[in-house]
């Protein structure tokens, strides 16, 4: 297995390149299979996530091609050749649970493997079988699969009113009230730019959806979707993982296609801890405003909240900030493994629940750590660029699933970084 060895070192300048997002991606690719036309992506991030998402696709019976060295995904779900999401494809990675709304609203019915993913906590699906109950299917688990069918004439409008703040399920339900008939309303929808990002690109295909990126969306069912051609929106968590590099090593970097409002609330935190980001004709910039930063309190919220995939990133941060800092998890309750590995290098953390507790150092040391998961591996390269000393990054497999290039892209503006490839 690869690993990556980083090694501590000055002031980062330069620029880098802000990737399409990995979780807009994952649920626009499945919106294919809504349409008998073709649907094309433009921006599209080069992850193994999205092979897995390719791979899913086809088994059911699309055809996905990947162009551009994989920066368009030109896909189409003429026929379905097959209903079924094996779990061999769907363990790798959770989002697979995506293809249920769209099988069940084009065809009737679906059956889908219970999910794996990142190991960040239980990670439940009910709230994708709830609302799509809610829009008359018809749930049954069996044999680790979910079993669903629509009724006769299909999947109809109906009221989904979340109890909690869900992504994944939000997305679901607005896939699958495309396509179903009459109205639906989705309460308490998420709010990510991943979601209007998806109601946009529907919208393109001919759905009629209002409200998204607010609690309350309404969509008017049509019969049919047409094809469409939709760029990806930037990637706020490849983003803002790499808005750390110069406020770590100090040094100014651009991100480029960075915009303010995928990050607000992280730039608010950045801010209060001593940062300057800017807007510039390309992006954002960013820099250090003193020495050493202060050290913020965090709470994990769903968006327009500090976003969860950002709390390892910002852990790593806080391990050199100026006094303590209090980071709260408030979306999944075992997120915190990377901070046994931060400790390793010397971080001072006191996990209690789901709140850490991270009193800063002067300087980490470099160590041999393990990635745990996605956001838990970049995390710990932010650390090892904080670090005195060389540290290597094992597992890396879940970076490759969320970040590409990530060594050509922190080298670029002279991060020392290389992967090591195993024999
Ligand atoms: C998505 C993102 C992930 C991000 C998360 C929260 C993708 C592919 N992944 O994941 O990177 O960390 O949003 O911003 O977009 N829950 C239930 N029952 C359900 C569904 C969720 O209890 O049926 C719980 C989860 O355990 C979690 C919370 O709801 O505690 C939020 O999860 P959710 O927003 O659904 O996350 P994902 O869509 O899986």
């Amino acid at each position: 297995m690869d690993s990556i060895l980083v090694t501590g070192n000055g002031p980062l300048n330069g620029q880098i390149p802000i990737a399409g997002a990995k979780n807009a991606c994952l649920t626009l690719m499945p919106a294919t299979l809504l349409s008998d036309e073709p649907l094309t992506l433009t921006n599209a991030p080069r992850l193994s996530d999205i092979r897995t998402m390719s791979d899913l696709l086809r088994s059911l019976g699309a055809e996905v091609s990947s162009l551009q060295h994989g920066k368009v995904l030109a896909m189409s779900s003429h026929d379905l050749s097959n209903l079924r999401a094996d779990y061999d494809i769907v363990r790798k990675m959770r989002a697979s649970i995506l293809v249920l709304g769209p099988l069940l609203a084009r065809a009737g019915q679906a059956e889908v493997s219970l999910p794996g993913g990142c190991a960040i906590g239980a990670r439940p699906v009910d709230l994708h079988l709830r609302a799509l109950e809610a829009l008359g299917a018809e749930m049954d688990l069996r044999d680790g699969y979910v079993h669903a069918k629509a009724p006769a004439g299909g999947l109809r409008g109906g009221v989904i009113d979340f109890p909690l703040v869900s992504v994944g399920a939000t997305e679901n339900a607005l896939m699958a009230a495309t396509l179903a008939k009459g109205t639906t309303v989705i309460r308490n929808a998420a709010r990510e730019p991943e979601i209007v990002d998806l109601a946009r690109c529907l919208r393109k295909m001919g759905a009629q959806i209002e409200g998204e990126g607010e609690a309350e969306i309404t969509v008017e069912g049509v019969d049919r979707l047409h094809g469409a051609t939709h760029q990806v929106v930037t990637d706020r968590i490849e983003l803002g993982t790499y808005m750390l590099a110069p406020v770590i090593c100090g040094g100014e970097v651009e991100l480029l296609g960075g915009q303010m409002e995928l990050v607000r609330s992280f730039v608010e935190k950045l801010d209060e801890a001593g940062v300057e980001v800017s807007e510039s004709e390309a992006g954002l910039k960013v820099r250090r405003r003193n020495g050493r930063v202060r050290a913020v309190d965090v709470v994990t919220e769903p968006f327009p909240g500090f976003p969860t995939d950002l709390q390892a990133q910002m852990m790593a941060l806080m391990c050199t900030a100026e006094g303590t800092s209090v980071l709260e998890e408030k979306i999944f309750e075992n997120r915190f493994m990377h901070a046994p590995e931060l400790m390793r290098m010397g971080a001072k953390i006191d996990v209690q629940g789901g709140t850490a507790r991270v009193t800063g150092v002067e300087r980490l040391r470099g160590a041999p750590v393990m990635a745990t998961d996605l956001r838990a591996s970049v995390s710990l390269i932010l650390a090892g660029m904080a670090a005195e000393g060389e540290t290597r990054v094992s597992r890396v497999y879940h970076l490759d699933r969320g970040y590409e290039n990530v060594v050509e892209k922190l080298s670029a503006v002279g991060a020392k970084i290389e992967r090591i490839h195993d024999q």
